[in-house]
């Protein structure tokens, strides 16, 4: 019997391969992603080894994560509950497909992680299984397990010699944190209260705050390929340097701070503080180029159908047929969405200061207010107008007809 563990080296994933040794007597293989988290993973990889285990994964999933799951789902323009950029769930699919790869590889008949029973990741991680390997195997420790609080599970770790850091020891990191090339999330703890303030000491990792940003603005200049971001103030880089400078810029500014409540899947709210610098510049830097490029009534159907999107990714569907398929639109619409756009980054905002495309729909010589040598009869607008009142012109005399005297 053989186990892939998705494993961060951390406590609770530790406790996790020790535990899945002595309660399950197989074999684990353990799989560890940099997806930009900004970590050192070679300790992973000595943590593994001294816990016995022979075959230990470490990718760099950094290009992969960007390319082919942060730039599809920015091309919607996805944004969950109107504000959450779901640096989280985006991630997930990514590890549960490349779960899957090593299990099939391995010859595994199962595979585990280290997501709560109360949670959106285990659904993310184990609906992402299913669908690319029907008939996995999947183990969840949280929710089998009787380690059901922070004690237990120290003291666990210290009955069977699993190194604990000093700060988790002295509860000295006390949110549950998640990190990639898209975002932190910071929950529990103190957090739990939805009317108290986030601390301003000891969270926030990406961005400054905007009271202490620079008092000077800065300039960047973004450029859209096909509804990606290909460049920056004319530097082409690879997908996941592109999100790592954009990150630097915007934590410089103070750009990207989130503190929402919002609905979990499994039913419960949760409140969760969020630092998104890139993903914040590179959500106002799309719409401004799709402003440009996008036809008026595709422009507002990708608007109806990002929430449904969105709910999908959040939910963790992003392997099902009706993510497909909507992707296939999206990427459809993105066909001439190329060009430029510049903004200024200033105390916390992103302020758009221009756009311009060869794709550009944008007619200066019909929407002038200038004299427009024709290309737009003003006396077309009479009959357009009165045309689309006509309904409302019957029933108002219908109705004053009927009105009593
Ligand atoms: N609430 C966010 C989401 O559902 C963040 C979850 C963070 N996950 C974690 N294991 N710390 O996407
Ligand atoms: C967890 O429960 O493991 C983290 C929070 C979530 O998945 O929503």
């Amino acid at each position: 019997k053989k186990v892939v563990l998705a494993y961060s080296g951390g406590l609770d994933t530790s406790v996790i391969l020790k535990w899945l040794q002595d309660e399950y007597k197989c074999e684990v293989v353990t799989f560890t992603a940099d997806i930009g988290q900004g970590e050192e993973l070679e300790p992973a990889r000595a943590k593994a080894k001294a816990a016995g285990v022979k075959s230990i994964y470490i990718d760099d999933l950094r290009e992969e994560f960007v390319r082919d799951f942060v730039f599809p789902m920015f091309r919607a323009n996805t944004v969950y509950e109107g504000e959450y950029l779901l640096g989280t769930s985006i991630a997930r699919p990514l590890i549960a497909k490349r779960l899957v790869e090593i299990a099939r590889a391995e010859k595994a008949d199962a595979i585990s992680h280290g997501a709560t029973g109360k949670g959106n990741d285990q659904v993310r991680f184990e609906l992402g299984a299913y669908a690319l390997m029907p008939n996995v195997k999947i183990i969840a420790p949280w929710r089998e397990w009787d380690l059901t609080s922070r004690e237990k599970l120290l003291a666990y770790a210290d009955t069977h010699g699993i190194p604990v850091d000093f700060k988790k020891r002295k509860g000295e990191s006390p949110f549950s944190m998640d990190a990639n090339l898209l975002h932190i999330s910071y929950e529990g703890g103190i957090l739990e209260d939805p009317a108290a303030a986030p601390p301003e000491k000891g969270m926030w990792r990406l961005t400054v705050s905007p009271e202490k940003a620079p008092s000077k603005p800065e300039l960047v200049e973004l450029q859209f390929e096909r509804g990606d971001l290909v460049a920056i103030n004319g530097q082409r880089m690879k997908a996941h340097e592109l999100l790592a400078e954009l990150n630097r810029l915007g934590g410089k500014h103070g750009v990207g701070r989130l503190d929402l409540v919002e609905n979990r899947y499994v039913g419960m709210k949760s409140r969760g503080c969020y630092e998104t610098p890139g993903g914040t510049i590179l959500l106002r830097a799309h719409r401004a180029i799709e402003s440009l490029t996008l036809d008026r009534e595709v422009a507002h159907l990708k608007d109806e159908l990002m929430p449904r999107y969105a709910s999908l990714v959040y939910n963790g569907y992003w392997w099902s047929p009706e993510r497909t398929a909507l992707q296939v639109l999206i990427d459809h619409t993105q066909e001439r969405v190329n060009g430029t756009v510049t903004l200024k980054l200033f105390k916390g905002n992103v302020i758009i200061t221009g756009r311009s495309s060869a794709d550009s729909l944008f007619d200066a010589k019909i929407v002038t207010f200038e004299e427009d040598e024709g290309a737009y009869d003003q006396a077309d607008a009479g009959g357009f107008i009165k045309l689309n009142a006509l309904r409302m012109r019957i029933a108002a005399s219908k109705a004053q007809a009927e009105r009593p005297r």
